[in-house]
């Protein structure tokens, strides 16, 4: 049957017993990689330090997916897969290995690799800060020493000054609500501390951080959006009753609002990464998370689509800014849940944009499977798959759906 193409205003249509559901003209559609996660042979980050010296991580990342070296690859592949943006991170210790000391060498690869990205098709949304930073931040200062607002803020202004022609999303800060819980509480990641009172110093400067450098990059290069992503959860409590939905009320504002909040205008969208919803308990730090869905991932993280869905409208009626999901995937080494669990967000994505938020963009996580921090190299988000010893790429099944999704701007239910 031929199927008639919507206008810009039509939501979806159907084709014989199908439904069609049409996102915006002009959506993003893309999956991310990190820098330590991928590029491999990044030595001189606190990650790994933590790796050699912590026992509280699986493995070590050596060469991870060696993307620093096959990037050309991979944006061909991507390119192929009719993604239309890629989400990377830079790693502040390549391109400032030494305090107060640039490496014109390593900012010079990263030009050419978001030049080639651009070349593939991919729009290129950059993070600054994704779990890493350089030896010497890690050793000296952290996030909870005020100097970390200055320093995070001149690494920003020479990446911008440098390569913000070739940019067209920037991330300053990658799950701030992570970085300081386990960083600063769970003490699972680096700096490794359990002390409530650094935690509330980190979080401060890290919004500070923020801040600083949205006003430096905004005055080099004014129309480039600049905000932050945060890990979100779709919250519920054991139990009914008043003082349960306050709580639980209490925490969603806490884990997933509280960073937007504190930045007000100083952030031009909200990015949200979203996994799972969460069943809590009171525990330590602050409550404990339990999975009650059917289907798991291999994470351990309950599969629930319309969660997402409700993080979207929260956010749309709190901010009003555009939202893109920066992240959004599942580890799941034999394939078998990813096609549905993207197909389930998507369907869910959709529903918020129908209901009127103004969602832009929708990335996978992750682009490639890559190395899962604690978890080392076991746990698989990619759309392709990775033989480390190899470094052969193969794209998964499920990807083929997601490449469908991407090509037509459409998901058929
Ligand atoms: C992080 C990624 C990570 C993913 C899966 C997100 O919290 O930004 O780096 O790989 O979750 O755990």
């Amino acid at each position: 049957m031929e199927k008639e193409k919507p206008d810009n205003t039509q939501e979806s249509y159907n084709i014989g017993r199908k439904k069609v559901l049409t996102f915006p003209a002009g959506f993003l559609w893309g999956a991310g990689l990190s820098s330590h996660q991928a590029e491999g042979g990044n030595t001189k980050n606190d990650w790994y330090f933590w790796e050699k010296n912590s026992r509280k991580v699986k493995e070590e990342s050596g060469a991870a997916c060696d993307y620093w070296n096959r990037y050309e690859e991979d944006h061909k592949m991507a390119g192929r897969m009719n993604l239309n943006s890629l989400r990377i991170s830079l790693e502040w210790s390549r391109i400032e290995p030494e305090e107060g000391e640039f490496d014109d060498e390593a900012i010079e690869h990263y030009r050419k690799m978001l030049i080639d990205m651009k070349a593939n098709g991919l729009r290129r949304v950059v993070t600054l800060h994704h779990y890493t930073v350089p030896l010497w931040f890690f050793q000296r200062y952290g996030w909870h020493k005020k100097d970390s607002v200055r320093l995070f803020s001149r690494y920003a202004e020479k990446v911008i000054s440098e390569l913000g022609g070739e940019i067209e999303i920037i991330v300053t800060i990658n799950e701030p609500r992570l970085v300081v819980n386990r960083g600063y509480l769970v003490a699972d990641r680096p700096p490794g501390k359990r002390n409530p009172f650094l935690f509330w110093k980190a979080r401060k400067n890290l919004v500070e951080a923020h801040k600083k450098a949205y006003t430096v990059m905004k005055n080099i290069f004014p129309d480039l959006p600049v905000g932050i992503t945060q890990f979100t959860n779709d919250f519920d409590y054991f139990g009914k009753g008043r003082w349960q939905n306050w709580l639980t009320e209490r925490i969603e504002n806490f884990y997933n609002w509280h960073f937007f909040d504190e930045i007000g205008d100083k952030q031009d969208f909200i990015g949200v990464n979203y996994y799972y919803g969460a069943k809590v308990r009171l525990g330590y730090p602050f409550y404990e998370l339990a999975t009650y869905e059917k289907k798991v991932t291999d994470m351990g993280w309950g599969m629930m689509p319309e969660g997402i869905y409700e993080i979207i409208m929260d956010a749309w009626e709190r901010y009003k800014k555009p939202i893109y999901i920066l992240e959004n995937g599942i580890a799941d080494s034999e394939d078998r849940y990813r096609a549905e669990f993207i197909c389930g967000h998507i369907r869910a994505v959709h529903k918020a944009v129908k209901k009127g938020a103004d969602v832009r963009g929708y990335f996978y996580w992750s682009f490639l499977d890559n190395y899962e921090w604690n978890a080392g190299y076991s746990m698989r988000f990619g759309l392709v798959e990775v033989d480390y010893k190899t470094q052969v790429r193969t794209i998964r099944k499920s990807a083929l759906e997601y490449a469908k999704i991407c090509r037509s701007n459409e998901l058929e239910i």
